[in-house]
């Protein structure tokens, strides 16, 4: 606390990220990052870019980038807009889209940086129960509303959201904006970006830090007509006229275009996904049906702060959420390579064992 504080930064109250252990030999399942490295080629993409040329601002339109995002996606480029991680890129969202005199509509489990950008930029917001299986009712979403946004697998439940509920939502509030953020999407989860050339109110976010293995490069981006996108732009223009650095565009360039690549990934990941979930549902474990890089799983004797904490000592992380208080049994956990799935399930006999 200081007297030189703005009112605002009094009122804040943070995001708090996962934790990034300083010690090496931990077995790191809690913040759905990639097991496995980015491709090769975006190592050499961004090796060939450091060069006397970093003395230079990068091109402040990423239009390269841009380009690149539009024909991985079937759309016209002004029908993307690319930032500093989709964080930064939702923000601009809720900043530009999302602020009106309805309140803004999210799940009440759902990803906690949500209530952060409303409460930095004064957005007004109700939260909207799932029901009982944790998973997203549309129908409870009819009510006004000056905006919409879940991602879709919804975290940190994984469990994703049909497309044709999207759609229903998305003819019912043509006078919103949908945002639907598919950080998880790659993972098993149909995408909404084919609904776009149909829908002028859906805003679709998507990052390359989970299925292409890039989260420490920090890009983002978002889908939608090129009304929204415009919005977006003109408040990037006003806040950081350069989100992505040299290094960054040709990094992310160079992982759009290797599809084989992240085609294998992904489906390595979700193959491991699955025999974690067998490992864990033959030791009584409930697993919600997941469409990401990640699981949410409870198991009757022990609550998940305490399995957590019982992980923790044998140097496997996990993330917990105190609350709300319905999800509090729950820990999420990363898709690891199958060594450290294998590490895991046994880490976990041995807990339960030891009950
Ligand atoms: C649901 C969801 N959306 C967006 C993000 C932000 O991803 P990034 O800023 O790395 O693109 C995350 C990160 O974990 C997430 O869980």
């Amino acid at each position: 606390m200081s007297q030189f504080w703005s009112d605002i930064v009094h009122e804040l109250i943070p995001y708090t990220p996962g934790e990034q252990p300083k010690v090496q030999a931990l077995v790191k399942l809690n913040t759905n990052e990639n097991p496995y490295g980015p491709s090769p080629k975006v190592v050499a993409a961004i090796n060939a870019e450091v060069t006397d040329s970093l003395r230079l601002y990068p091109d402040p339109n990423s239009d390269q980038l841009k380009d690149t995002i539009a024909d991985y996606h079937g759309l016209s480029s002004d029908q993307v807009f690319v930032g500093n991680g989709s964080d930064e890129v939702l923000a601009h969202i809720f900043q530009g889209l999302l602020k009106h005199s309805r309140p803004l509509l999210f799940p009440d489990v759902t990803y906690s940086f949500y209530p952060v950008y409303c409460g930095l930029y004064g957005i007004e917001y109700e939260t909207i129960s799932l029901d009982q299986h944790f998973e997203i009712n549309i129908h409870d979403y009819d009510r006004p509303n000056g905006g919409i946004i879940f991602p879709n697998p919804n975290a940190p439940t994984s469990i994703p959201l049909e497309l044709e509920k999207i759609e229903a939502l998305l003819q019912k509030n043509r006078y919103s904006v949908v945002v639907v953020d598919e950080a998880y999407v790659d993972f098993g989860t149909e995408s909404a970006v084919r609904l776009i050339n149909t829908y002028s109110n859906l805003l679709v976010t998507q990052t390359l830090s989970k299925a292409r293995s890039l989260a420490g490069l920090r890009v983002g981006y978002a889908l939608g007509h090129s009304e929204l996108i415009e919005a977006l732009i003109r408040i990037k223009d006003s806040f950081n006229s350069y989100p992505i650095d040299r290094l960054a565009e040709a990094g992310a360039i160079a992982a759009i275009q290797d599809v084989d690549y992240f085609e294998e990934t992904c489906k390595k990941v979700i193959a491991t996904r699955e025999s974690l979930v067998k490992g864990m549902e033959a030791m009584g474990f409930v697993v919600l049906p997941s469409g990401a890089n990640f699981i949410f799983a409870k198991h009757s004797s022990f609550d998940g702060a305490v399995l957590a904490a019982k992980l923790r000592e044998q140097n496997i992380i996990v993330r917990h959420f105190k609350k709300p208080e319905r999800i509090a049994q729950f820990i999420r956990v990363t898709i690891g390579t199958e060594s450290q799935t294998g590490q895991l399930l046994s880490a976990l006999r041995l807990i339960l064992k030891n009950d």
